[in-house]
């Protein structure tokens, strides 16, 4: 899989890459991400990235030439009909969910941009993006951690990331249930001790109380999971 993330804060995506499960992803070609920096294809002698909205208001707004130039560049580089999908993220966006998760991640190629909060020029979104992407109900001052939440999302589920296959598939959300509790060692610590049956070693009985356990906190905290 290749993901393309287009930022004017390239310093704020780089350094999680670097980092534990998308580093190794990297490192083993399971996922080639590129980085590409806005500035590279700024306009004018100001070298500009955003401009003010016309019509007045607060905030600025990414110009279309270099979102534009940047993504032509990699359509030339790969082929236009090789990319999958445009994704702006964006608050006004289909809200992030695992499905969309699990369709994504079955992707060649994925194109992610993140922009200023108060947006890009709706050229670009009328015209390149494919699919606009929300993380949810809350403003963040840019769509640099958004873009970010997507990687993560989408490359743990692509064969051979995970060390464990099984463990991608467990999480909450996978069923609709959220998760089990987890243990580890000590067996017993500070008077509180772990629930004999994960020390039981009978793999049907700990299947039985996990599932009990999910389905329990699934009712508890989100019960609108069980009506879908
Ligand atoms: N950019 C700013 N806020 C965002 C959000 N909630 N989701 C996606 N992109 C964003």
């Amino acid at each position: 899989m290749r993901i393309d993330i287009i930022t004017g804060l390239p310093g704020i995506v780089t350094g999680p890459l670097d980092q534990s499960i998308l580093h190794r992803a990297a490192k083993k070609g399971l996922v080639d991400i590129r980085v590409h920096d806005l500035r590279d294809f700024a306009v004018g002698k100001h070298r500009q990235i955003d401009d003010y909205p016309y019509g007045g208001g607060a905030g600025m707004v990414f110009r279309p030439e270099p979102l534009f130039d940047c993504i032509e560049a990699i359509q030339a580089e790969v082929g236009a009909d090789a990319i999958d999908e445009v994704i702006f993220l964006t608050p006004d966006g289909q809200v992030f969910d695992q499905p969309m998760a699990n369709a994504l991640s079955m992707h060649r190629h994925v194109v992610l941009i993140a922009g200023h909060y108060k947006g890009i020029d709706q050229r670009v979104r009328d015209v390149l993006v494919t699919k606009e992407v929300s993380i949810g109900d809350f403003v963040l001052s840019g769509g640099e951690l958004p873009a970010l939440i997507l990687v993560d999302a989408l490359v743990r589920l692509i064969p051979g990331v995970l060390n464990d296959a099984q463990s991608a598939l467990t999480d909450s959300f996978q069923d609709h249930r959220l998760d089990a509790p987890c243990y580890t060692r000590p067996a017993s610590y500070r008077g509180m001790d772990v629930p004999a049956v994960l020390l039981s070693g009978n793999h049907a009985k700990v299947q039985q109380w996990r599932d009990e356990q999910r389905q329990q906190k699934t009712q508890q905290r989100r019960p609108d999971l069980l009506e879908r």
